[in-house]
């Protein structure tokens, strides 16, 4: 692949792919990881005189604008982390686009609007997304594809667009595939997987890949009652996925044959209900009870104590921990404790750790670590399961070449 170094940028219009999905609350960002993530890239482009034209998705808006969804405020915190103003195109390929990039002088930057807010950024259809990508090539001379986050999807601006312009790979990119190659060919060991969040299903693929490969998975997050209904525990109200309790008996067995040992969580932090997480207020009636002792008028929102304490020693030893999902409900105090565990736990090992996944990077920074205590703070959630899977992942083909 090649690297921003061997494209020709001065004075031309680079358009730079990054993956700004940040993170929303009442249009104020979050967590502004992503941004930062990319920043750098961008920071070279202006230092080398390029024009740089800067793209993104946010959320899932239904390929019409939607105010919801709009990349306004970040391009005003992307300003401030470059610390020059950053003029936004209130369209994709539309006047404000074309006007706004035509104004750019050597050395300044732009953002479009969400690129989702075009039904042809999305499309199945070849020649409805190729179309899209037409519009966008004409706003500009060259490509850098640097939006980890989003190169599993095969959409205009990741895949289509690449094709229609010189292009290069850029330093997030280049950086997150190197480290995940590292997960893949040269893994240190015991290779540790943790993995949580709430559905087995979006998580069935890289269990499959890692099956082969890890030395232990250990189960937390929504997911882990699918794993103990499988075992024929009652998980009162949680979060649970019937359909998968054949798929996760097979992987217990295959786990077992292989010699990779699964660790499911021995206790939960349970409540009659989902917390509010606007308000935070405390949840009178948590309380923690054994994983076989779940109530049936309760559902789990969180790994116990003792389950904490067992992922830890799990994870002491490591050579490499990859990390994605959360433990449970982070976003509320009264059940950010196993997340906070397995954090703590990744932070005291001497292993090579990798945090993958948009909720759990979230999580490592709204709860206050460190992130540079990380080995690695992936900016790709989808993104990296799909590579660790094994996948060919179209963003990534497309800057090939
Ligand atoms: C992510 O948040 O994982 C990426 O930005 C991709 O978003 P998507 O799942 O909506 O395509």
């Amino acid at each position: 692949m090649k690297t921003i170094e061997d494209l020709q940028v001065a004075g031309q219009r680079v358009f730079v792919r990054a993956d700004l999905n940040v993170p929303l609350s009442g249009g104020e960002i979050t967590d502004d990881g992503r941004i930062r993530a990319v920043a750098p890239t961008i920071a070279k482009l202006v230092q080398a005189g390029a024009k740089v034209v800067v793209a993104s998705h946010l959320g899932r808006p239904k390929g019409e604008p939607d105010p919801q969804f709009s990349l306004a405020p970040v391009a005003v915190r992307l300003g401030e982390i470059l610390g020059a103003p950053v003029a936004f195109a209130t369209d994709t390929v539309g006047e404000s686009a074309k006007a706004t990039v035509a104004a750019l002088a050597d050395g300044e930057v732009t953002l479009l609007e969400n690129l989702r807010f075009n039904a042809g950024e999305t499309a199945k259809d070849d020649a409805e997304r190729g179309a899209f990508a037409d519009e966008l090539a004409a706003l500009a001379d060259v490509y850098v594809g640097d939006g980890f986050g989003a190169v599993h999807r095969k959409h205009a601006s990741v895949y289509d667009l690449p094709a229609r312009l010189p292009h290069a790979v850029g330093d997030l990119i280049a950086t997150e595939v190197g480290v995940l190659k590292r997960l893949t060919d040269e893994v240190a060991r015991p290779y540790v997987v943790v993995l949580g969040g709430s559905k087995v299903s979006d998580k069935v693929g890289v269990i499959d890949n890692l099956l082969g490969k890890a030395d232990r998975i250990l189960i937390g997050g929504g997911m882990a009652f699918t794993f103990l209904a499988a075992q024929g525990h009652e998980v009162g109200t949680s979060l649970l996925q019937k359909d998968q309790i054949p798929t996760v008996l097979e992987y217990l067995e295959r786990a077992k044959a292989n010699g990779v040992e699964f660790v499911i969580p021995v206790d939960a932090v349970v409540s009659g209900g989902f917390p509010d997480l606007k308000t935070k207020a405390p949840v009178e009636d948590r309380r923690v009870v054994d994983a076989d002792k779940i109530p049936a008028d309760t559902l789990g929102l969180d790994i116990g104590p003792k389950s904490g304490e067992l992922f830890a020693s799990k994870i002491a030893d490591a050579g490499t921990v990859f990390w994605n999902g959360p433990m449970g409900v982070f976003e509320h105090p009264a059940f950010a404790d196993g997340t906070k565990a397995v954090a703590g736990a990744l932070l005291d090992s001497d292993a090579f750790t990798v945090v993958g996944g948009g909720d759990s990077a979230a999580a490592v920074r709204i709860l206050g670590f460190d992130e540079t205590e990380f080995g690695h703070i992936s900016t790709g959630g989808g993104a990296s399961l799909e590579y660790l899977e094994g996948k060919t992942l179209p963003g990534l083909a497309a800057l090939e070449g």
